[in-house]
């Protein structure tokens, strides 16, 4: 799969006839929401853990020096803690864009916090985007994370705006604040 998948997303054409349509974020997207939306709600969706495991060339490294950032990998049981946003249609080109190296759209059951259900999209890396990293020790992410940066900023800034984020939320993620205390305890860069 090419590392570029703005046409693959523009193709998607699942919510094409809605003049709203809701977005799950659970990265970057919960703590820097650079676009337009109509309403935001806390939400969660079922059966995916939220990962440090994709490559950041465009944002938060570079092609040379990959940053690491969130993705969601398939676990059965799981539950990812997240922002929903009800956005309208014209708003995913700017998403497509900013979510092109490696994240598709996909389609998924989103749960907010008072139990009610919509359907709605969020943007998945999978393992077959040229970007994709896979597991590593929290450690080991933590030294990745503490050494890079892109244009969009420093990859320990994504990462402390996510444990942050996820913090006023009143969700615990021990992946991503396990990483988070590993950082905090590196020497200053
Ligand atoms: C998301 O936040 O939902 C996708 C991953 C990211 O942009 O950090």
């Amino acid at each position: 799969m090419s590392a570029d998948t703005i046409s693959q997303n523009r193709a998607m054409t699942a919510f094409d006839n809605h003049n709203s349509v809701w977005l799950f974020g659970y990265g970057s997207l919960i703590f820097k929401a650079d676009f337009p939306f109509l309403e935001q709600r806390p939400a969660s969706i079922s059966g995916w853990a939220r990962r440090f495991w994709q490559g950041s060339h465009d944002h938060r490294g570079t092609p040379q020096a990959p940053g690491r950032v969130v993705t969601l990998i398939p676990e059965a049981g799981a539950q990812c803690a997240g922002m929903a946003y009800l956005i309208t249609p014209e708003v995913f080109a700017h998403l497509d864009y900013r979510e092109k190296n490696g994240y598709l759209r996909l389609s998924t059951t989103i749960t907010f916090d008072d139990g009610s259900h919509a359907e709605g999209l969020v943007y998945i890396a999978t393992a077959e985007n040229a970007a994709f990293l896979g597991p590593a020790s929290e450690q080991e992410i933590a030294s990745q994370i503490a050494a890079s940066q892109g244009p969009s900023g420093r990859n320990q800034d994504y990462l402390i705006g996510l444990a942050q984020a996820l913090r006023e939320l009143g969700q615990e993620d021990q992946h991503v604040f396990e990483i988070e205390r590993h950082l905090l305890q590196l020497p200053p860069t």
